[in-house]
């Protein structure tokens, strides 16, 4: 599949955002965002519910206007040139985008005929997306007919059918399971990879980011915070989140830099709250140094880690930082 090529300037830049802010009546969504995404590269949208991912990469597809702050793609805004900006992104919505009465070829062709395919390349075209997507025996089907996966399968093959060189994946793989989600991880790789494209990726799977992006931005209540590497990320979807409650209460954070698996520390309230990778073994040793430094120990609460604390451990300024780099 040859990629249309970028507009007049061509730079190692697809997508500029700059000061973006963005609010639903009084429901401020995005608050000066900026990032900026390299042409063939995976940028991971990381956040929460209503973090605002789908806002930003709506933005990104020209369906909405920013209150403030621009964006430009190869160097152009959308504003100079809307449709030859359109030309060169493709967007999968995270609600459906099929035709319901359709059967899946039905829909591949619908695509390929909204995607300006010429029709003599129409048939090869949905075939070679039908097969990397293992659609080929549902062809017959119709929508109605479809699980939720098969119908997130289905809508990816947009991406597929489009040349468009900067792909807008929202949660493409929700609610597939996990062996059509590796299939489509793959498939997301080969296009950045082999085939040059861009791609955000919106997702609220700390897993997905991980196993797929080369970068990663976290959103939430509308500023974004960068992630350094892939391995800090996996440092903060892995560790537990443990919570202490002493007496006395910490007012500051204990010297507890010998504890194997320390990730972030912060306190909440009084409450030390430590992410922790490693075995059991590493809580036992967390648990001697809070009794070392004087405290009673009153309750220890143990649970996975959410977005909001890898969020959190990113942008506090608290020792943590330092502890996870040393
Ligand atoms: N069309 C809309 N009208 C008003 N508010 C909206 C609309 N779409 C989203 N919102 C609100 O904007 C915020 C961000 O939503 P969204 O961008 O969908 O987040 P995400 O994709 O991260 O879950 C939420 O508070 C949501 O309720
Ligand atoms: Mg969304």
């Amino acid at each position: 599949m040859s990629l249309r090529k970028p507009m007049d300037s061509i730079t190692d830049i697809a997508i500029s955002v700059s000061g973006l802010s963005f609010s639903y009546g009084t429901n401020a969504v995005l608050n000066q965002v900026s990032l900026s995404v390299g042409q063939g590269e995976v940028l991971g949208l990381l956040g929460p519910n209503g973090a605002g991912k789908t806002t930003l990469l709506h933005i990104l597809a020209t369906l909405l206007k920013p209150r403030d702050g621009g964006v430009t793609y190869f160097g152009i805004a959308a504003s100079d040139d809307l449709n030859g900006v359109r030309g060169n992104l493709c967007l999968i919505p995270q609600e459906r985008a099929v035709d319901i009465l359709l059967t899946v070829a039905g829909n591949l062709k619908l695509y390929a005929l909204l995607q300006h395919v010429r029709a003599n390349r129409i048939q090869e075209i949905t075939r070679k997306a039908a097969v990397e997507l293992d659609l080929v025996p549902h062809l017959r089907k119709t929508v109605f007919q479809l699980s939720g996966g098969l119908i997130r399968r289905l809508q990816f093959a947009n991406a597929l059918i489009s040349e468009a060189p900067i792909l807008l994946l929202d949660e493409p793989t929700l609610g597939i399971d996990p062996e059509g989600r590796r299939r489509i991880w793959n498939l997301i790789r080969d296009q950045a990879k082999d085939k040059g494209r861009t791609v955000i990726i919106a997702t609220n799977d700390m897993g997905e980011a991980d196993a797929l992006c080369d970068r990663v931005v976290f959103l939430r209540h509308g500023t974004t915070a960068a992630v350094e590497s892939p391995e800090r990320l996996k440092a903060l979807s892995t560790a537990t989140v443990v919570r202490v409650q002493t007496s006395p209460v910490f007012e500051q954070l204990p010297q507890v830099s010998n504890v194997p698996g320390l990730v972030d520390m912060s306190i909440d309230h009084g409450v030390l709250q430590v992410g922790l990778t490693g075995l059991s073994g590493n809580l036992l040793t967390l648990l001697y140094a809070v009794q070392d430094s004087g405290r009673a120990i009153e309750s220890v609460n143990v649970r996975p880690p959410s977005l909001e604390d890898a969020f959190a451990a990113l942008v506090s300024h608290s020792l943590g930082r330092e502890v996870a780099q040393e």
